[in-house]
């Protein structure tokens, strides 16, 4: 069959559900139903979420967990998360109940510069360039006045342009390398506007510049584009305790607890292949807050893992350390993150989840997200080195299998007694319901 279909963007969102319907499906009835079933019955609801996107045919639901007793700098807060996987909720919440009882978690900005760049191809001398860059700075800042104004009012706006000479890695190539504070916001739109103006400006007074001969007049701009690397937004987030305090449930030695939860970060600090497992755990806690807050996860996870790799090779990003019989934990990371503009004004259950934060500034937001983020990591390494991490993952994955398998309210209560006191495995949960059915 020839699946391919032109002006397809233009069909309406009833035609384009029958065309797929009919096109992949043996039912094209069931599919359709299926697609219509997860529409949200208050039309303006559905209309918002048809147009985030294009070619929207329904929604694809993400449970929404609520993790309690996060005590961040002094103050309680409940984190609205956003994530598919079991155990994630369940671990950020012990951890937020273990470190609450151990004078909860510290959070610190340490800076806040979003970075932009204008590529460009310039052929010439390089000396003459840079007196043309001297002249040109001032006029990118008056050419994005208009723009600039209101982030400046807020106190934000344009810190600094360079001109970078990156030919040492392309022929020719330069770059305008700007930095913006854009406070409350993300910042994306602000950024890539003024850096398109910066491109104008630069062809322009390029042409206009007296000392460059005609090739070296012809500025050719490549792109302009915000850079979702962020290395200088950076958050800090940690917690610390005397050793004997860590004592609980499964932690019986807290000294031989504290010696290798550190050896299992180690491991994480000079193997790659652990290092990016450690860091999914620390990601299901920072994408589930990026994500329930309306922010672009794509862009935090590229950013983070940029990161991780700062020193050449890939490595945790948190670190852990004993000193003075005091056990600490920690980690920076990058995180551009807004709470005003894009979807936090848009979608419901974005402003719902902010207004659970308390509206939270754009900086507390960064403290709140790197906070799931380490006690996420702490739970994970914390089960890794006492339990291992099947018996707890598994208890809390037993609901989605006793779904996959349908089972009934008897059934599941029955299994649910079982596995309270015997390992939860696929393979076990399946035979004992199998067991259950003969
Ligand atoms: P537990 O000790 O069996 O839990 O832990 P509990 O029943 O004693 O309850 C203690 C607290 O845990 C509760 O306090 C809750 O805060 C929380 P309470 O509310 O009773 O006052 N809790 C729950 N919260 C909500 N719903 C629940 C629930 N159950 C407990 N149903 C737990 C069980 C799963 C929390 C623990 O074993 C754990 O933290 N495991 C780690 C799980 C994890 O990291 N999951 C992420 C997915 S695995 C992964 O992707 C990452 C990884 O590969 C990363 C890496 O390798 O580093 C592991």
């Amino acid at each position: 069959m020839n699946n391919s279909v032109a002006g397809f963007s233009k069909l309406s969102k009833e035609d384009k559900i029958n065309w797929i319907a009919n096109q992949y499906f043996s039912t094209p009835s069931e599919a359709v139903a299926l697609l219509k079933n997860y529409w949200n019955a208050d039309e303006k609801i559905q209309k918002l979420h048809d147009e985030f996107i294009e070619n929207t045919v329904s929604n694809f639901y993400i449970p929404l967990g609520v993790a309690p007793n996060f005590l961040i700098n002094g103050k309680y807060h409940t984190i609205p998360m956003a994530i598919e996987e079991s155990s994630v909720v369940a671990a950020a919440s012990k951890a937020a109940k273990f470190w609450s009882a151990r004078g909860g978690f510290k959070a610190t900005v340490i800076n806040t510069e979003k970075i932009g760049q204008v590529h460009f191809i310039y052929k010439g001398d390089v000396s003459k360039l840079e007196l043309f860059f001297a002249q040109l700075k001032s006029k990118l800042f008056d050419s994005t006045e208009n723009i600039t104004r209101n982030m400046q009012k807020r106190g934000g706006g344009i810190l600094d342009i360079v001109l970078k000479n990156k030919t040492n890695l392309l022929p020719n190539y330069y770059q305008l390398h700007a930095a913006f504070e854009t406070k409350d916001s993300m910042g994306a739109n602000f950024i890539n506007s003024c850096l398109e103006v910066f491109a104008k400006t630069l062809k322009e007074e390029a042409l206009a510049f007296e000392s460059f001969s005609e090739e070296e007049k012809n500025i050719e701009v490549v792109m302009s584009i915000l850079s979702n690397y962020v290395p200088n937004c950076i958050v800090r987030a940690e917690v610390s305790c005397p050793i004997a305090d860590l004592a609980e449930k499964h932690i019986e030695n807290p000294q031989e607890f504290a010696a290798k939860f550190i050896q299992a970060v180690q491991i994480a600090e000079v193997e790659p292949f652990r290092a990016v497992t450690h860091n999914k755990g620390i990601m299901n806690g920072v994408d589930a807050v990026v994500l329930a807050t309306g922010n672009d996860f794509r862009a935090i996870e590229a950013g983070i893992h940029a990161y991780a790799s700062k020193n050449g090779q890939y490595s945790s990003l948190s670190h852990a350390k004993i000193e003075n019989g005091n056990f600490s934990f920690w980690m920076e990371i990058p995180l551009a993150l807004g709470t005003v503009g894009g979807l936090t004004s848009l979608h419901p259950l974005v402003k719902l989840s902010l207004e659970m934060l308390e509206k939270p500034s754009a900086k507390e937001l960064m403290q709140i997200a790197a906070v799931a983020g380490l006690a996420q990591n702490f739970a994970a390494l914390r089960s890794l080195t006492t339990t291992g991490i099947q018996d707890g993952h598994m208890k809390m994955h037993l609901n989605n299998i006793l779904n996959q398998f349908e089972a009934n309210e008897e059934e599941r209560n029955l299994t649910r007694k079982h596995f309270k006191h015997n390992t939860v495995s696929h393979s076990a949960v399946v035979d004992f319901l199998e067991n259950l059915r003969k």
